[in-house]
């Protein structure tokens, strides 16, 4: 008889649950194979909470970990001492953690104290930048020697991982889960529309519409201020054109989003959506402004161009394949960007038509495939 293989999934942000949701689905779907256990250090609250709602996911272990403008080294001890314990008590076969957050790098650390296989899942992304994005570069970088396992999303990734010794039969290219997610998203919805904030389809009505979201820490201060000043003179501009951005919880983005973008009347400031309504609004857009990961990836897939507010990127496939470009933090740039696509339908309809390159789908259900076919 085949073992069960005990899985303990590791999350704790928003993006972690979007992109580790479809790996669970996928392990429950094998009870006879493996038993999952998901554990939340709640980096995130309620930018968590309302996501595993979402996916039916209830952790099994909840740690709770957030408070209000928590400092990084608070999060990492934190996180750290809650996982040391539930990777104890749990003694799991395999951890999964996914992506760059500092949950991610505690999650693979405590792994590796238990000497327990560590999987890691969108593994070998890298800006070559340890200040950008950060911690998240370093994050990554991290947790690559503490795990045993290497799902890489694209074939650029499997490279990069390669170049740093990574043995060749450790890593697997899957594509990138967030698609899987997105794809589950976007057939949900086709039955169950979202409701949107108030006034927000009346705000929208005639008007061309960029997302907006951004919460890079290393943008805190002027970055914000210049994204700020960029969206506000390109929305004068623009009298068709409607921003709609959901701001992140952060204190240090809320304060200078709030200040500088609260009253004019072509900017919608709007609380973070849960994912249904976020995906619609995505599908909406003429367009995105963003610096998030989990965004530039999803643009593709949605026939979205992408203005990347980010002075390099860890995913140059969508620049290579011309659905983003990376316009940095500055005023100017974000303006003339901005500018250039909103007057040219052509360019913006290039970048819309092309290809993602981020996956077809079906990251999950080949990550599960390796994860039962190495079991011990
Ligand atoms: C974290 C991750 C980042 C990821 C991002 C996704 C790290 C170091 N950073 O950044 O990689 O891209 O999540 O959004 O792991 N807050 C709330 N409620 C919430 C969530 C956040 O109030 O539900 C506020 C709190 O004041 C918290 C602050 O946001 O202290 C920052 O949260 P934190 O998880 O430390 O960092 P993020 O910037 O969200
Ligand atoms: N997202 C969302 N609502 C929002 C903003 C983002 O559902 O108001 C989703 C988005 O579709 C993507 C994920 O959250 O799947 C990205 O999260 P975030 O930008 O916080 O983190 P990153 O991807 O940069 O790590």
């Amino acid at each position: 008889m085949t073992p069960v293989n005990k899985v303990l999934v590791i999350l704790g942000t928003r993006p972690e649950a979007v992109k580790l949701a479809p790996v669970v689905h996928e392990l429950r779907r094998r009870p006879g194979r493996f038993r999952t256990v998901v554990c939340a250090t709640a980096q995130h609250r309620r930018m968590l909470d309302e996501f595993l709602d979402l996916f039916d996911i209830s952790p099994d272990h909840d740690l709770d970990i957030m408070k209000p403008g928590q400092s990084l080294a608070e999060v990492t001890t934190r996180a750290l001492a809650g996982l040391d314990r539930v990777v104890r008590e749990e003694r799991p076969d395999d951890l999964l953690v996914q992506g760059d957050t500092t949950t991610a790098f505690c999650g693979a650390l405590a792994g590796f104290y238990h000497k327990v296989r560590v999987g890691h899942v969108e593994a070998g992304l890298r800006t070559a930048d340890k200040s950008a994005p950060y911690p998240e570069e370093i994050n990554r970088r991290l947790i690559t020697p503490l795990a045993d396992l290497h799902f890489a999303p694209t074939e650029t990734a499997r490279k990069a991982l390669l170049a740093e010794g990574v043995p060749a039969d450790s890593i697997h290219v899957t594509g990138n889960t967030v698609i899987d997610a997105l794809h589950w998203m976007r057939r949900k919805l086709r039955t169950h529309p979202p409701r949107l904030p108030a006034g927000l389809a009346e705000a929208m009505r005639r008007k061309r519409v960029v997302l907006v979201t951004g919460h890079r820490r290393e943008s805190f201060g002027e970055g914000f201020r210049n994204i700020c000043e960029a969206i506000l003179e390109t929305a004068e501009a623009f009298a068709d054109v409607l921003f709609v951005y959901p701001v992140h919880l952060n204190p240090n983005v809320r304060g200078p989003v709030y200040a500088l973008l609260g009253r004019h009347p072509r900017v919608k400031l709007i609380e973070p959506l849960p994912y249904a309504p976020f995906i619609s609004l995505m599908s909406r857009a003429t367009l995105l402004l963003t610096d998030s990961g989990g965004v530039q990836e999803e643009g593709p897939s949605l026939g979205k161009p992408v203005l990347v507010m980010r002075e390099t990127t860890e995913r140059p496939e969508g620049v290579a394949a011309g659905n983003a470009r990376l316009v940095g933090t500055t005023r100017q740039k974000i303006i003339e960007n901005l500018a250039d696509l909103l007057q040219n339908s052509s360019r913006l309809e290039a970048m819309a038509s092309a290809r993602n390159p981020y996956g077809d789908g079906r990251a999950a259900k080949r990550i599960v495939e390796i994860l039962g076919r190495e079991a011990s």
